[in-house]
């Protein structure tokens, strides 16, 4: 299979990178970070858990060594719950005691919660290392490696402590998804969906194609949806790399936050353990469609397709028992929240996402869509 190749453009320093898509690149892992760090890097420090580190550690270690790196391995505990600054603080004495330089890289080998923390890592560390990632589940390869957001949770809320750190090279080889978790497939296809949506033609058909109830082909179909996916964050998150608060046009950033309201609320209320990100934001999909409908935006077959697309990613019902008002506290605490206002992304059909001031959107109906997203 031929390698696609995404180029992303970062405005803020003007550089540019490229993630690799394709299959059994992770054996050519340290030939491509020779070729984006070039000769001076000689260390390597990995960033993973042990539940990736098993599988493809010793694949992409080897690799690494073969490219005349030295490399050594900083494991975390595999969960969100360990995306923390203690961790970092763990990351970084072990980078200390590496001798990472100015001059060499971090490699986060591992889904969105190593990616997000190992960037983060890469950022402080000497006030900021090269960073290449090589992201292992579908969720990461499609939307936590593109961007440069970096970060981890604190007491202060999920995400909230960060820096934008963009990285050197994105290394996506599919083969690694063939043992990822069911419901992490799901979770990955949820956020696809959320793209196709806001993307439109192509891109949604293409995503229609893929989804068979929660199953993924590996193979070159599923290469190419992933390269078009990360391009199409990329093309946004280019033009507005910061989230700028003031942007309410079609190409604001702003719109990767379809359907997350719900999402953010939804594992805030089940305290973070009974959701994948991923599926919460498909039950979030099926809230901003029926929001849509609700406030006349959204046609009612729109609404029922949405509904069905969400459901063949495999997603499960939303767990039993959640209070609405609990959902609608939640809201108010989103740090999404500009001037006081949390802004929603609604849809006038598939691929025509439009901002609203949550303010501006009676209750009455947001209750409503709740209750048949929460059904
Ligand atoms: N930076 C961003 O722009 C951005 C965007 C979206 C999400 N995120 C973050 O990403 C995180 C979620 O990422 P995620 O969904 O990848 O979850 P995750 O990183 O927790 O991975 C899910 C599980 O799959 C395991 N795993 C990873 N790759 C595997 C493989 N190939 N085979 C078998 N098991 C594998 C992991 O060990 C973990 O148990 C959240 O912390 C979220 O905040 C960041
Ligand atoms: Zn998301």
């Amino acid at each position: 299979m031929k390698t696609r190749r995404v180029e992303v453009r970062t405005k803020r320093d003007e550089s540019k990178y490229s993630i690799s898509v394709g299959e059994s690149l992770l054996p050519e892992s340290g030939r491509s970070l020779r070729k984006v760090v070039g000769r001076e890097a000689r260390n390597a420090f990995v960033i993973s858990n042990p539940t990736v580190f098993k599988l493809y550690g010793d694949s992409v270690t080897d690799s690494l060594r073969s490219a005349g790196f030295d490399v050594s391995a900083f494991l975390m505990k595999d969960g969100e719950q360990y995306k923390t600054l203690t961790t970092v603080d763990a990351a970084l004495v072990a980078m200390r005691d590496a001798g990472l330089s100015r001059t060499d890289v971090v490699v986060g080998l591992g889904g969105g919660v190593v990616g997000d923390l190992s960037g983060f890592a890469a950022a402080v560390h000497l006030r900021g290392v090269r960073f290449f990632l090589i992201p292992t589940t579908l969720l990461s390869m499609v939307d936590a490696s593109v961007g440069g957001k970096t970060g981890v949770n604190s007491a202060a809320g999920k995400n909230v402590i960060g820096a934008f750190h963009q990285p050197d090279g994105v290394l996506i080889d599919i083969e690694t998804l063939g043992t990822l978790h069911r419901r992490d497939v799901t979770a990955g296809l949820c956020e696809m969906v959320k793209h196709g949506l806001l993307a439109g033609n192509g891109l949604w058909k293409d995503t229609l194609k893929i989804l068979k109830g929660g199953e993924i082909e590996i193979g070159k179909d599923l290469a190419e949806l992933i390269a078009a996916n990360a391009e199409f964050k990329a093309k946004i998150v280019s033009g507005d790399e910061r989230e700028s608060s003031e942007r309410t046009d079609s190409r604001s950033r702003k719109l990767l936050n379809l359907g997350h309201t719900l999402a953010h609320a939804l594992e805030m209320v089940t305290d973070y353990k009974h959701l994948r990100h991923g599926e919460a934001v498909g039950h979030g999909l099926k809230f901003i469609a029926e929001l849509s409908n609700s406030l006349a935006l959204l046609d009612k077959e729109s609404v029922k397709l949405i509904n069905d697309v969400v459901h063949r990613t495999g997603l499960a019902p939303v767990p039993a028992g959640i209070d609405p008002e609990k959902v609608l506290a939640a809201f108010r605490s989103d740090k999404k929240q500009i001037g006081g206002s949390l802004q929603m992304i609604l849809l006038k059909g598939i691929g025509k996402p439009v901002i609203r001031r949550m303010d501006e959107i009676p209750l009455t109906s947001v209750k409503k869509a709740l209750r048949a997203a929460l059904r």
